[in-house]
Formats: structure tokens, sequence, C-alpha cells
């Protein structure tokens, strides 16, 4: 039904949105950790990424790389582009699936050892890279909070 609403009704703008977040009863969830630059537009509502139009954002799991992750989003275009802006949603049993099917040795090497992912952050946010949030925004940290951050790194 909220679906229908925004996909079918043109008039509906980014206020309306957020009031349709805040009604679905979903506890609020920061966005701490994840690595695109975003801006808060109103509300809940944040742009999905702050990157030029001409970079590529990779197939990814929604702040996959914390402890918490978000198990509802929520999609909203307020300008619909010209051409292009797409938002796939992949399923990733189905893109495992076919891993496993293409290339099964390096398949069950990741079941078997895991991954581990290193992420180097900058100081501040890099809007030109999609992934380029800094570590002060990543951790809502201000400038005066270095020792917390240092002390995040290392554990
Ligand atoms: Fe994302």
């Amino acid at each position: 039904m909220i679906k229908s609403l925004l996909v079918e009704d043109k008039r509906v703008i980014k206020s309306d949105f957020n009031d349709v977040v805040e009604a679905s009863g979903f506890e609020e969830f920061p966005y701490v950790g994840g690595a695109a630059p975003r801006t808060n537009v109103v509300g809940r509502v944040f742009t999905a990424n702050e990157s030029p139009p001409d970079q590529k954002i990779p197939f990814h799991h929604e702040m996959a790389q914390v402890p918490e992750y978000p198990a509802k989003l929520f999609f909203f275009c307020e300008v619909e582009p010209g051409s292009g802006g797409e938002t796939p949603i992949v399923l990733s049993h189905i893109v495992y699936e076919r891993m496993k099917e293409r290339y099964p040795e390096f398949v069950d090497k990741l079941e078997e050892h895991g991954l581990i992912y290193n992420r180097v952050l900058g100081e501040d946010d890099d809007p030109s890279s999609p992934i380029g949030r800094g570590w002060k925004s990543t951790f809502l940290l201000r400038k005066d909070s270095l020792v917390l951050c240092v002390q995040i790194i290392i554990a």
C-alpha cells in the first residue's frame, strides 16, 4: 500500500515521504558507519549519495560492515531523471547461487575462511566518491572526538 501511494501519486513530496516513514512504526536507525556521503533532507530522509552521477555505486548490502544494519529501507525519488538514476535491487541469494555455479572453488574458500574488509577513511567527506564518507561523519564525531575515533579503529 505504501509502495502504491509513492509510485502512483506524483504529488508526494519529501516531507510527505518523511511522514510515511514516521508512520510506518519502524524505529529510527541512525546512519552510523555507512560509507556514502549523505545529506539530511528532512526528518529521516537523506540523500542516497552525494557523488556525481557518473560515479557507479557498486552492488552492496546496506551497512553490512557494521554490527547492526537496517532491516528496512525506503526509497523516494523527488525528481525523476531523464535517463539513468536507477536503483537496482538485487537478490543476494541468486547472486550467491550464480557465484557458486561459476566460481565454486572461490565460494568454497570464502565459506571456509570468511572475508575481512579494511576500509581507510579520510577525515572529511569526499563527495566525489560514492564511498567517500570521512571518519568524522561516519561515526558522527566532532573534531574534538579524535581520541574516541582512534579507539574505535584500534578495537
Ligand atoms: Fe546503499
